[in-house]
């Protein structure tokens, strides 16, 4: 049931719940470290932790006392210090910003009249109250700010800090998961990409369209961190033919040989979770790679990343109706069975796991472990109307930024959909992403995904069967050729380097902030 077919004293009710959830996760992120370390910058793509404090609060002042209740503002003067796009994050420590203190006390005032304010509120005769939009704007607002000071901790535990955060494992991954097949089949056809009638979605995700997306097919999970062990042992950091020009210039400039907190020790990589050492979990969806390294791992495996479409239908669409789901599973909220998500768990679950909360063409994990970045870069859909302001999704349109799609385990339910679209610049690796691969399912000339070779050596499958240890013996679905690393022959029979293309460009969570628009920034 969406927030529209609510009635009025539910819909408070939702909202509260959503509000005071999203409120004891910030608690526990800025309660867990000392003052010192809640001014302290962990680094400069960073807020210090009191800044997020604050501007969380001087944004549900802006947008609920101000906008919706017409209150008068409580302290002027501090509008601009929490102006994400005044102040670029590096300039955010040398800021006069409210001490944690007061930070928290004008959080706690803000609420208090939010929470009077919703008392009385009927949820009609704006567009920012229907349906309690202005109030789920930012209940996501603040838990995106939430996911923002994750990474912060991770950050600075991976620098030395004490570590503070803590939280048990997911469950091991269930007993079919051995058993998936690697890749799924998504037919091809139209289907209703977007959506117009979500209470809560948030402009760039509108409005509802349809997208002819040709047959594909799709990792049946993300890519796991022994696949992309493999990946480095087999030389894909120092072979510039699986990176685009601009990857291999990044991936020189940077000094990339891993993904970001894995470090070698001997025969084994380690990684720093939260500031606690251990080995890479092989079957765990790998996290921390910017986009240029899951492209240039795609091409490697012979494969290619996923367009936002693409990846938007598989986590849709239902064949059997034809109809377009909220969430992979169906129309229902999102609940423990079906997705990692809200911080329960400090890091993704094994692949394979959550088979309640798999798409109808089978795939897990669409939602929830890790964003997934896609080829697309971030652009409007047809019809787009910036809403409430341009500033909200509009001056981020571009094809400087790439899509991610599917939420992380740092993600709050209720900023997490079927049409959630987040983006960032392809250098990113701070956030909790991850991705998954994709090839077309009809030969295309001079791609490699699925075609075979007329001439030499049987093909056989590119992604190791340590993937999931399973059997790789060629199969429908499962049969793209190996293209590692070697000299071999295009299509035409011409010799040459068999080379990928780049993936097809589509059609992007970060919220822009701001104090005309409530994004983690
Ligand atoms: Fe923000």
């Amino acid at each position: 049931m969406t927030e529209s077919e609510l009635d009025p004293e539910t819909l408070r009710g939702v909202i509260a719940r959503e509000l005071t959830g999203a409120r004891q996760r910030t608690a526990a992120l800025t309660d867990s470290v000392d003052e010192a370390e809640l001014v302290r910058q962990h680094s400069p793509l960073m807020s210090p932790l009191v800044w997020d404090l604050a501007h969380i609060a001087n944004q549900e002042e802006l947008w609920l006392l101000r906008e919706v209740g017409g209150r008068e503002p409580m302290h002027p003067e501090i509008d601009p210090l929490y102006d994400a796009f005044e102040h670029p994050r590096s300039e955010r420590p040398s800021l006069p910003l409210l001490p944690p203190a007061e930070a928290r006390a004008y959080g706690h005032e803000v609420r208090g009249r939010v929470l009077d304010l919703l008392d009385g509120a009927s949820f009609t005769g704006s567009r920012l109250l229907g349906d309690g939009f202005a109030f789920g704007m930012i209940a996501q607002h603040e838990v995106q700010h939430d996911e923002t000071m994750l990474i912060t901790h991770q950050i600075r535990a991976s620098r030395g800090g004490t570590p503070v955060l803590a939280a048990r494992a997911p469950d091991p991954a269930p007993s079919d998961a051995i058993r998936l097949a690697p890749e799924v089949l998504v037919p091809g056809g139209p289907f209703t990409m977007g959506t117009s009638a979500e209470p809560w979605a948030l402009d760039n995700e509108r409005p509802a369209h349809p997208v002819d997306v040709p047959s594909f097919y799709l990792d049946t999970t993300p890519v796991t961190c022994g696949a992309y062990a493999e990946f480095i042992a087999d030389g894909g950091y120092d072979e510039p033919r699986w990176w685009t020009r601009a990857g291999w210039e990044h991936r020189q400039k940077a000094g990339l040989t891993a993904p970001l907190y894995w470090r070698r020790d001997g025969g084994q990589w380690l990684r720093r979770v939260f500031g606690r050492p251990e080995p890479i979990s092989p079957d765990e969806p790998v996290l921390h790679v910017c986009w240029y390294e899951a492209d240039a791992y795609a091409r490697w495996a012979g494969r290619r990343l996923p367009t936002e479409a693409e990846w938007e239908k598989a986590a849709r669409f239902d064949p059997a109706t034809r109809l377009t789901r909220r969430y992979p599973w169906g129309n229902a909220e999102p609940e423990a069975l079906h997705a990692n998500l809200g911080q329960t768990f400090l890091r993704p679950a094994p692949a394979g796991s959550y088979p309640a909360g798999a798409a109808p063409c089978g795939a897990r994990q669409l939602i929830g472990d890790v964003w997934e970045w896609t080829s697309s870069d971030f652009l409007p859909y047809p019809g787009f109307q910036a809403w409430p302001y341009k500033e909200y999704s509009e001056v981020f349109f571009g094809p400087e930024y790439k899509v991610l799609r599917g939420g992380s385990f740092a993600v709050s339910p209720v900023a997490c959909r079927g049409t959630f679209r987040n983006w960032d610049y392809p250098i990113r690796r701070q956030i909790f992403a991850g991705f998954r691969t994709a090839r077309s399912a009809v030969a295309e000339r001079g791609l490699c995904a699925g075609t075979w070779p007329t001439w030499g050596r049987p093909p056989r499958c590119a992604r190791s069967s340590s993937i999931r240890r399973t059997a790789c013996t060629p199969r429908r679905g499962h049969r793209a050729f190996s293209v590692r690393g070697r000299s071999t022959r295009t299509d035409s029979g011409r010799a040459g380097t068999w080379r990928t293309p780049l993936p097809p460009s589509g059609t992007g969570r970060r919220f822009p902030s701001g104090r005309t628009s409530p994004l983690p920034t």
